[in-house]
């Protein structure tokens, strides 16, 4: 049977409609290149940050892309109230959460040498009876090299070795710092601050901004920092040994043999003119800090054994209460956490450098 009437109609209002199925279709593509990754200037994904991190290190199947070496602990935070005034999140009032966390090396290799590594991380999900769950990454350098995620994917490729020798390349990473002059200072005050000699009384700091909501509507720009109750004591020289290679995790599970480990949230208010969306910008000294609750860590096994190998620490797990700020970084880690979560997921697990005999007590 031949079409009927309507497939003869006049060409304008087909025009009209073909032009709406283009737009719908684009307003589907654009959401599906959001949830895909994409993360803005020159088509810069997800998955190119995390191909640039994975060609830092050997391929390590089955691991995190980055901050590869790590162990689950086990704890929870309790809220001092003190918090409330500037954030709605019930994890600010009396109410003990519940935390799965991990500590961990940054870099690619869940095998390297605990001293070698510059970067210590402590990432926390905490949850509520409620269900309610709030997820940090934090790590103890003071602040970051870079404010968006084109100049970490920049900083990422001139960190690559040379193909032909294996070596770094001190030039391309000199031309990055011509064209990043804060990822120099950066450099300057991570010289400047001198490592401690343990995970137990490190600080780690969350880095980049996030907005609380306080339960009058109002907005506040914060940055936060876990310290720890033990007093700072710096690193030995003995921690360089090649018998000190898993040192740091030793020296953890040996402590929490013994009890538990305490940190204070110490949440950091920016004032009018403080950046919230450049990470490599340091607040000035001076800023309100508030003590609001105490995490405490009872428990540690290796990732194997533990509950941490499979949650992803997205700093946008965030309860009500709190935020995201316009920190470009956030979405780009987001994005890139997914990512290297689907990547190991897809493989076979990796042994763990810290195995059972050593993590004991699990979470
Ligand atoms: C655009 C910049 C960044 C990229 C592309 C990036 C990438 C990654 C990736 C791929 C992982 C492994 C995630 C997983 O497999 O679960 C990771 C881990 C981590 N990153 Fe980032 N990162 C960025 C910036 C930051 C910043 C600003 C911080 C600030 C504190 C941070 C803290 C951490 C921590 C603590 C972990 C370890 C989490 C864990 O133990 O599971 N990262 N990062």
């Amino acid at each position: 049977m031949p079409p009927s009437t309507p497939r003869s109609a006049s060409p304008a209002p087909v025009l009209l409609k073909l032009a709406i199925i283009a737009l719908v279709l684009l307003i589907f593509a654009s959401a599906f290149g959001y949830a895909g990754g994409w993360l803005g200037s020159r088509g810069l994904t997800g998955s190119a940050m995390v191909d640039a991190l994975q060609a830092n290190a050997d391929p390590h199947p089955g691991f995190r892309r980055n901050h590869a070496k790590g162990i689950c602990v086990s704890g929870y935070f309790e809220g001092n109230g003190d918090g409330a005034r500037l954030s709605s999140a019930e994890f600010f009032t009396a109410t003990r959460a519940q935390v799965v966390g991990r500590l961990a090396l940054a870099g690619g290799d869940p095998y390297v040498a605990d001293d070698s590594v510059p970067v210590r991380s402590l990432a926390l999900q905490l949850r509520l009876p409620d269900g309610q769950e709030w997820r940090t990454g934090m790590n103890d350098i003071p602040g970051f090299p870079v404010s968006t995620p084109q100049a970490f994917q920049e900083l990422t490729e001139a960190s690559h070795p040379d193909p032909q020798t294996g070596k770094p390349r001190p030039d391309a990473m000199k031309a990055f710092q011509a064209r990043y002059p804060e990822a120099a200072a950066f450099g300057e005050r991570l010289k400047a601050s001198p490592r401690s000699s343990s995970f137990a009384n490190d600080t780690y700091n969350g880095i980049n901004a996030f907005v609380f909501v306080a339960a009058d509507h109002r907005r506040h720009r914060v940055r936060w920092s876990m310290e720890p109750e033990l007093p700072f004591a710096p690193r030995t020289a003995a921690a360089a040994e090649p018998a000190a290679r898993d040192a740091l995790f030793d020296d953890l599970l040996t402590r929490l043999d013994q009890g538990p480990l305490h940190w204070h949230l110490i949440v950091t208010v920016a004032a009018a003119g403080d950046a919230s969306d450049r990470a490599a910008e340091p607040w000035p000294a001076d800023r309100e800090r508030i003590d609001v609750g105490r995490l405490t860590l009872t428990g540690a096994s290796s990732e194997p054994q533990g509950s941490c190998r499979d949650i992803v620490y997205d700093p946008l797990v965030l309860p009500s209460g709190i935020e995201a700020s316009d920190d470009p970084l956030l979405s780009a880690r987001s994005s890139a956490y997914a990512v290297s979560y689907r990547r190991r997921a897809g493989e076979p697990p990796g042994d763990s450098a810290i195995n059972d005999r050593k993590a004991g007590s699990a979470p």
